[in-house]
């Protein structure tokens, strides 16, 4: 089982000495990262929650897993941005993007509350019709606008469903040990609760409550989830600069950075790995866009985006460089069939899995792109499995705290996000003498006055 930083498709890109001069400033970051002195210290949780989790948690998660698989056809997540992309990430990793209809053993899952789209919201509410149903809502502030408001659509449809008693086996509520909005309600409507560690943020909580439990719900084994993230952890502690992966993926990145090579699009050539990259998008997002810096994460799935985005690539702005994540092994053997009349011309590829092709195709694209001046960093690993998964979580996790430290900004908080959600509360008449004041504000901005 393994996670490596291939290099051979970038290096003509940096000046041999830069990745060796790169190294105290990364070891120093790394440090930083380990021993708690760096800003926003206290939400590194994650950084030994492989070996520390709350195993009486972990067992009331499978246990709720076990109990919703048994009681539903549907199962709805809510929640946004570090409260859902781990959780979908990792069952479209796993499943694939048709894991509704390919798993055949457990509830259909389906996400809600990261958006405050009607249209999907009803169509939602229309494939629970007359089909058992389990809720899981997530918030660690208890109080994000957008889950809020799907969870009490969705309340609302539950009690008229199952009345006020029989809900309460019905929703599961993941959010902090102690206080908020959505840890009142679950305490007052009597559902069953689950813990986002205070010193774990959003985008680091797929190995907590915060994703294990619908992926646990998927029939995804959990334990081994947490065993490959362990082995991760172990690898990246252990391991010295020249043979680390995270530590050489985080001073790549920053020596991209440094050269003009602002864009970094994480390349998959597997739909199952679409939601994998919004994960990373956000975790890069939110954890080094700040104070004017960071690199902008953005995502391709190849060959689809070769058609569209692929041009650009090629030809476009020359800020960009690639990390493309792949597997070694695909997860299905489709072989390209025997077709005698060859009328389509394709019998040179008879035989061929659909793998090999894929392979061919990333060579290709790689060496088109590098001569088009784009990098390619390569992160390579075994298969798509539960191991991997919570090796490539980790790995991610630590040389995104690497990487924005080595940045220099705080990998922990997202200032930013907040500038929209004053507006919203503002302007939608939350009350508060400080949404008030914002709202004036805004009004006169709105009118023209300002
Ligand atoms: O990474 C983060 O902290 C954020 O993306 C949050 O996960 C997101 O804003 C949702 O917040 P909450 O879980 O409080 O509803």
């Amino acid at each position: 089982m393994s996670v490596c930083l291939k290099t051979r498709y970038a290096d003509a890109f940096l000046p041999e000495e830069t990745l060796e001069s790169l190294r105290p400033e990364i070891m120093s970051a790394s440090a930083t990262l380990l021993d708690g002195s760096g800003k926003g210290c206290s939400f590194r949780g994650w950084v030994n929650l492989p070996v520390q989790y709350d195993k009486e948690e972990f067992s009331r998660i499978s246990a709720a897993a076990e109990k919703i698989r048994r009681s539903c056809d549907v199962f709805v997540v809510i929640g946004i941005g570090g409260s859902y992309l781990g959780a979908r990430a990792a069952i479209e990793f796993l499943y694939g993007q048709q894991h509704n209809a390919v798993r055949k053993d457990g509830p259909e899952i389906y996400f809600a509350g990261n958006n405050i789209d009607a249209s999907a919201l009803s169509d939602l509410l229309a494939v629970c019709e007359g089909r058992d149903i389990c809720v899981n809502v997530i918030s660690k502030s208890g109080k994000t606008t957008e889950p809020a408001i799907a969870f009490r659509v969705f309340r609302d449809y539950l009690k008229a469903r199952y009345g006020k008693e029989g809900m309460k086996d019905r929703v599961f509520v993941t959010t902090d040990a102690r206080k908020g909005k959505l840890k009142e309600l679950a305490e007052l409507e009597g559902y069953q609760t689950f813990v986002v560690p205070d010193d774990v943020g959003g985008r680091y909580s797929v190995l907590t409550a915060v994703g294990l439990l619908p992926i646990a719900v998927s029939g995804a084994d959990i334990a081994e989830m947490m065993r490959g993230a362990a082995e991760m952890r172990d690898l990246l502690l252990r391991t010295e600069f020249k043979d680390n992966p995270a530590l050489k993926y985080a001073a790549y990145r920053n020596a991209f950075y440094r050269s003009e090579k602002k864009t970094e699009i994480l390349v998959t050539y597997e739909s199952s790995m679409v939601m994998f990259a919004e994960w990373w998008k956000q975790l890069y997002g939110e954890s080094e866009g700040k104070e004017n810096k960071g690199l902008f994460p953005a995502s391709v799935t190849f060959s689809t985006d070769l058609h569209s985005l692929g041009q650009y690539i090629q030809q476009g702005e020359r800020d960009l460089f690639e990390t493309v994540l792949i597997p070694r092994e695909a997860n299905s053997v489709l072989r390209v069939p025997v077709d005698p009349d060859d009328i389509d011309g394709l019998s040179f590829l008879e035989g061929k899995t659909l793998h090999e092709i894929n392979m061919t195709a990333f060579t290709a694209t790689a060496m088109a792109h590098n001569d088009g001046d784009v990098p390619n960093l390569v992160i390579e690993f075994d298969r798509r499995d539960a191991a991997h998964f919570g090796m490539l979580a980790y790995f991610f996790e630590f040389a995104c705290g690497v990487s924005a430290y080595t940045l220099g900004v705080n990998p922990f908080d997202q200032p930013g996000v907040e500038d929209y959600k004053n507006n919203m509360y503002a302007l939608l008449g939350k009350p508060g003498e400080e949404h008030e004041a914002r709202r004036a504000v805004l009004e006169k901005r709105l009118s023209g006055v300002l």
